[in-house]
C-alpha cells in the first residue's frame, strides 16, 4: 500500500485536535473497521475508524462485548493501523482493562497506544469516568468517551435498551456529556437515546458529538460497518440503515463455488499451471 500522495508527500492522518475542530462544522463520518482490508476500503472516506470491542460479537461471535480482550483490541488495531493511511485511528478499550483506577487504565491504555500507533482510545462512561479520562488525557492518551446505551453495561440495563426516555435517566446522560467534556474528551459517542437528548447534549457541550441512534443534529455519525453492509444478521439495531446487503451475495458465491467443485468444473485450466513455466510467468 502507498503511503504517499498522488504529488509524492508522505501521506497525513487526520489527528485528533482536526476532530475536535470539527464541533458545529462539517459532519464528522465515521465507521467501525476490525481489519486491514476493511480500513483500506472505509480509509478514503471516512473521518476517523474506530476498531470497536463491538468485533467481540460481530468477529467472533460473543453474545456481548464483555469478553473481548485487551490483546484482541491490540492486533486487530494494528490490523486496522497498518491497512489505512489516511483517517484518524480510536481503539476501543475492552471490559475490565480500565474502570478499576485512573492507573489501571493509564497501563491498559498506553499499551493501546504503544502497539497499535492508534491516535486515541475510546472508553465508556461519563460522571463515573471523568477521573479517568482527566488522567489519561494529561498524560498524554487522547480519549472519546462513549455514554447513553454503553454496551458494556448491558447486564446493568436489562438488555441492548433505549436510555433515557425517563426524565431521571435523561439527566444522568446529561451529566455524563457534561462530565466527560470538563474531563477533556475530544468528543463523545452518544448510543441509543431519543433524538431530543441527543439534540439537546449536542448544543450543550463544547465538544463534537457522535451519534449512533442518537440525532441527525450530532456532529457526526458512526455505525459498524457489519451492519451498514448487511455482513451481521444477528441481530438489526432500529438506528442502522443497510447500505447493501453482502450476505446473500456470500451466499451465492459459495453456492456457485460448491457446485463446481463437485461437478469439476473448478478449477479450468486457466487457474492450472502448465509443466514448463513461460516467461514473464
Ligand atoms: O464497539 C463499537 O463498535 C462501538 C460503536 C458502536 C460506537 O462502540
Amino acid at each position: 500500500m502507498s503511503t504517499s500522495s498522488q504529488d509524492g508527500a508522505p501521506a497525513r492522518r487526520i489527528g485528533v485536535p482536526e476532530i475536535r475542530a470539527r464541533k458545529g462544522g462539517e459532519p464528522i463520518v465515521s465507521l467501525t473497521a476490525y481489519t486491514a482490508p476493511m480500513a483500506e476500503a472505509l480509509d478514503p472516506h471516512v473521518d476517523f475508524l474506530l476498531v470497536g470491542d463491538s468485533l467481540g460479537m460481530v468477529l467472533y461471535g460473543f453474545e456481548s462485548t464483555l469478553p473481548v480482550t485487551l490483546d484482541m483490541m491490540i492486533a486487530h488495531g494494528a490490523a486496522v493501523v497498518r491497512g489505512s493511511k489516511r483517517a484518524c485511528i480510536v481503539v476501543d478499550m475492552p471490559f475490565a482493562t480500565y474502570e478499576a483506577s485512573p492507573a489501571a487504565a493509564f497501563e491498559a491504555a498506553s499499551r493501546v497506544m504503544t502497539e497499535t500507533g492508534c491516535a486515541a482510545v475510546k472508553l465508556e462512561g461519563g460522571v463515573a469516568m471523568a477521573e479517568t479520562i482527566a488522567f489519561l488525557v494529561a498524560r498524554g492518551i487522547p480519549v472519546l468517551a462513549h455514554i447513553g446505551l454503553t454496551p458494556q453495561s448491558s447486564n446493568t440495563f436489562g438488555g441492548f435498551r433505549v436510555q433515557g426516555r425517563d426524565e431521571a435517566r435523561a439527566q444522568q446522560i446529561r451529566d455524563d456529556a457534561v462530565a466527560v467534556a470538563a474531563a477533556g474528551a475530544f468528543g463523545v459517542v452518544i448510543e441509543g437515546v431519543p433524538e431530543t437528548l441527543g439534540r439537546d447534549i449536542t448544543a450543550s457541550i463544547d465538544i463534537p458529538t457522535i451519534g449512533i441512534g442518537a440525532s441527525p443534529a450530532c456532529d457526526g455519525q458512526i455505525l459498524v460497518t457489519e451492519d451498514m453492509v448487511g455482513l451481521f444478521g444477528a441481530y438489526t439495531p432500529k438506528f442502522v440503515k443497510r447500505y447493501a446487503e453482502l450476505n446473500p451475495q456470500i451466499e451465492a458465491a459459495a453456492v456457485a463455488y460448491a457446485g463446481d467443485v463437485r461437478a469439476r468444473t473448478f478449477p479450468g485450466s486457466e487457474h492450472c499451471f502448465g509443466d514448463a513455466k513461460p516467461s514473464g510467468d
